[in-house]
């Protein structure tokens, strides 16, 4: 039975190069892998007051979370840190306390840029939370893919050869990585 995993895209713009590469490594992925794009657009802003009658929203993005066996984080950096709607989601997730739907479910995270550094710097503010929400994210290998909107062809495949392997084989490793985490449980 395939491993069933969300994927969480940090840019809500509808032509946004990340949804594009996590559309991208979703055709890569072998297929012990049912990857799906869960949206986070339409999360009201985490407020611990509304948490006495949840948005359905909410309950319906917590649900869809912890029925899956991994997550996949795919996104852009924001002036050096993870997109305000990514945080959101994590911090929906976390809440109530106590009920944490991100409590050691496997994760990786692929960031991605126009600019030369890959969004080094989301990349690993998102592993920062990741740590506390216990999440185990994969180490290596990392994804930091630079230059992204010269990485597709018309039809929003990777262009590049070399990439495109080196992501092939980036979803290979977190299928071996789910694997891992979910055995020794
Ligand atoms: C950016 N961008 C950006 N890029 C980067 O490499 N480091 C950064 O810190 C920032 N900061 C930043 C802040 C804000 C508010 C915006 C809107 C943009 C540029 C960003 O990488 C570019 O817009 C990407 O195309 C965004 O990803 P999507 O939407 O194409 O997936």
């Amino acid at each position: 039975k395939p491993m069933n995993v969300c994927v969480l895209v940090g840019s809500l713009r509808k032509a946004s190069f990340n949804r594009t590469l996590a559309n991208a490594l979703i055709s890569l992925a072998p297929s012990s892998l049912k990857l799906e794009i869960v949206e986070i657009g339409q999360l009201p802003l985490y407020n611990e007051d509304l948490d006495i009658d949840p948005p359905a929203d909410w309950t319906a993005f917590r649900q869809r979370v912890k029925g899956a066996d991994a997550v996949l984080f795919v996104t852009p950096e924001y002036n050096r840190s993870v997109p305000a709607a990514l945080k959101n989601a994590l911090d929906v997730g976390s809440r109530p306390y106590g009920s944490s739907v991100w409590d050691r479910k496997p994760g990786a995270i692929v960031s991605g840029s126009p600019g030369a550094i890959g969004a080094f710097g989301a990349n690993h503010h998102l592993r920062q939370s990741l740590v506390f929400l216990n999440v185990p994210a994969m180490q290596q290998p990392e994804a930091y893919v630079g230059r992204l909107d010269k990485l597709f062809d018309e039809h929003g495949n990777i262009a590049s050869e070399g990439t495109g392997k080196f992501l092939q084989g980036f979803m290979q490793a977190f299928a071996s990585w789910i694997e891992a985490v979910r055995s020794r449980e």
